[in-house]
């Protein structure tokens, strides 16, 4: 199936299968995939690093809006996320990120920071982007928008799992307890906060396999671009 240079948006909260859902168009079409939430992280992990950011989620934001003014070298890889030549995918991937990466992106200069990373990655197009606010306020003009959603049990057993195959021994009342404060902050931040684009389909992938999903997607585009395959 041909799909034009498009950009689509996929926009959710934590742990709904974004990124899965996002790799998998990207893989099927020919796509670029960016995960946006990977600079919010990386930039996480460089503040936890030096003493940005206390335990308590105090930010030490003039000495962190200094450090990234000086031009911190943040960026996608063609295997990952990298902050100069050295690759951060996995330590970006931990519960320690994870726990005080809300707090982190809720800060307006760091958007304003990772927007102009996630804007210069995108340029070219024919890019699908994860995150919160890609619909709403990266690529509010994106071709396509997609909402997704998935019941909370759901979600934390997909992140538990997750974090389980990569050797972590997660608590799974503390994951529910982590997507919740997540997705509390992630919504209620004063810039650019998590909601639906109007104009974004929405898919609830609670009981929907990857086949299925990729189905429903195919299904969208044709009928979006008249694609007749
Ligand atoms: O998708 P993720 O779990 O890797 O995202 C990590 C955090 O980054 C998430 O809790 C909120 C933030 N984020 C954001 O505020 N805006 C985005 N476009 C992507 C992520």
């Amino acid at each position: 199936m041909q799909v034009p240079d498009i950009i689509i948006a996929i926009d959710g909260f934590s742990a709904t299968g974004k990124s899965t859902l996002a790799k998998l168009i990207a893989e099927t079409f020919s796509f670029l995939y960016l995960d946006s939430g990977a600079l919010y992280r990386g930039v996480t992990l460089f503040a936890q690093e030096n003493g940005y950011i206390d335990p308590d989620n105090t930010i030490h934001e003039a000495e962190l809006k200094a450090a990234l003014d000086a031009g911190l070298d943040l960026h996608f890889g063609l295997d990952g996320t990298y902050i100069g030549d050295r690759r951060i995918e996995k330590e970006i991937r931990t519960m320690e990120v994870s726990g005080q990466v809300s707090p982190i992106a809720a800060v307006p200069f760091v958007r304003a920071f990772v927007d102009g990373k996630l804007h210069e990655a995108g340029a070219k197009g024919r890019v699908v982007m994860d995150g919160r606010d890609i619909g709403t306020a990266v690529f509010p003009n994106a071709e396509v928008k997609i909402f997704v959603t998935a019941r909370d049990e759901v979600r934390a057993q997909r992140r538990y799992d997750e974090l389980k195959a990569k050797g972590e021994n997660p608590d799974l009342q503390e994951v529910m307890k982590n997507l919740a404060e997540r997705d509390y902050i992630d919504s209620h931040r004063e810039t650019n906060p998590l909601r639906r684009a109007e104009d974004a389909y929405v898919m609830d992938n609670s009981e929907m396999t990857l086949h299925e999903e990729i189905v429903w997607t195919q299904g969208l585009l044709q009928g979006r671009f008249r694609i007749l395959e």
